[in-house]
C-alpha cells in the first residue's frame, strides 16, 4: 500500500523547502516575507507558508490546493488558512498583496480555458497593484527529455523504506507533456503510478495570456539570480502586476 498521504510525505522528502540551499525558495521567501497578505496557489503541503509563519510572518497567509492529502499535511499548522480547490474557482476579491505559484505549479494549467479563468481569478484576488509571482519551465529547454527511467532517484522514506521514483513521458502534444511517475519498492514492486500533464508555455504566449487576464509583467527572469530570459533558460520566473 502506498497511500495519498504517503505520496504527500514523499513529496516533502524529495522537495524540502529550504531557502538557504535552494535559490528558488529564497526568491519566494523574500517576496512573501515583505507582503502583508499572501495567497499561495497550488500550495501543496504548504511548506512555503508554514516556514514564513515560523520565521515570523504576522500577516494573512492562505494556501489553496485541490489535493486533500497535501492539504492534510499543510493543516498541521493551524495559524494559516488552508483552502481546498482549484485556482479557477477561487472567489477572493481584492484581498491579497501577493499571489504565488511556486514549484512550477503554474504548469498544471493545461488548457487555454483553464489557464485564462485561473488567471482571472488570481487577478481578482489581488488588491490594485498586487503582484503574482510564479515560475514555469521553459519549453525550449525540453526538460521532459530527462524524465526517463534511467534517471530514477532513490530515497529512504519516514518509515525506513527505500523507494525508487522514476518518470516516463507518455506523450508530447504541442506544449503539453503527459508523463507517469512510478514509485516502487526496493525489490521493484510497483507501489503507485501517478499520471500528470504539464504545459510548457513559451514566453510570448505566456505574456499574451497574462495581458488578456489584466496583468502587466513587472519583471521576468531566466533564473533565480535575475538572469535575463534566453532560449537556454531552464525556468521562466515572472512577477506580474494587477493593472
Ligand atoms: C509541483 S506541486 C507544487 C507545490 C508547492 N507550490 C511547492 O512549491 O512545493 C503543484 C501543486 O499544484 C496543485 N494544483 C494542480 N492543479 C491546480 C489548480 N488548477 N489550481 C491550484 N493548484 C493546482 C497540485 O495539487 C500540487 O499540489
Amino acid at each position: 500500500m502506498f497511500t495519498d498521504a504517503d505520496a504527500a510525505a514523499l513529496y516533502d522528502l524529495l522537495n524540502p523547502w529550504d531557502g538557504a540551499r535552494h535559490p528558488g525558495d529564497a526568491f519566494y521567501d523574500g517576496l512573501v516575507m515583505t507582503a502583508h497578505a499572501v495567497l499561495d496557489v497550488g500550495c501543496g503541503t504548504g511548506s512555503m507558508l508554514r516556514q514564513a509563519r515560523e520565521r515570523g510572518h504576522r500577516g494573512r497567509l492562505v494556501g489553496l490546493d485541490p489535493d486533500p492529502a497535501a492539504l492534510d499535511r499543510a493543516r498541521r499548522r493551524t495559524d494559516i488558512e488552508w483552502v481546498a480547490g482549484v485556482a479557477a474557482d477561487a472567489s477572493w476579491d481584492r484581498e491579497f498583496d501577493l499571489a504565488t505559484m511556486a514549484g512550477n505549479a503554474f504548469q498544471y494549467f493545461v488548457g487555454d480555458e483553464e489557464l485564462s479563468t485561473s488567471l482571472v481569478a488570481i487577478r481578482r484576488a489581488l488588491r490594485d497593484g498586487g503582484r503574482f509571482a510564479f515560475d514555469t519551465r521553459n519549453f525550449q529547454v525540453r526538460a521532459w527529455e530527462e524524465w526517463k527511467p534511467s534517471n530514477a532517484s532513490e530515497v529512504v522514506d519516514g518509515n525506513g523504506r527505500t523507494l525508487r521514483v522514476s518518470h516516463h513521458v507518455e506523450s508530447v502534444v504541442d506544449d503539453v507533456v503527459t508523463f507517469a511517475e512510478t514509485t516502487s519498492a526496493h525489490d521493484g514492486t510497483v507501489l503507485r503510478i501517478d499520471r500528470t500533464s504539464l504545459r510548457f508555455l513559451e514566453v510570448s504566449k505566456l505574456g499574451a495570456f497574462l495581458s488578456e487576464a489584466g496583468f502587466e509583467i513587472e519583471a521576468q527572469y531566466g533564473g533565480w539570480q535575475h538572469e535575463p530570459v534566453s532560449d537556454a533558460s531552464r525556468s521562466i520566473v515572472t512577477i506580474a502586476r494587477r493593472t
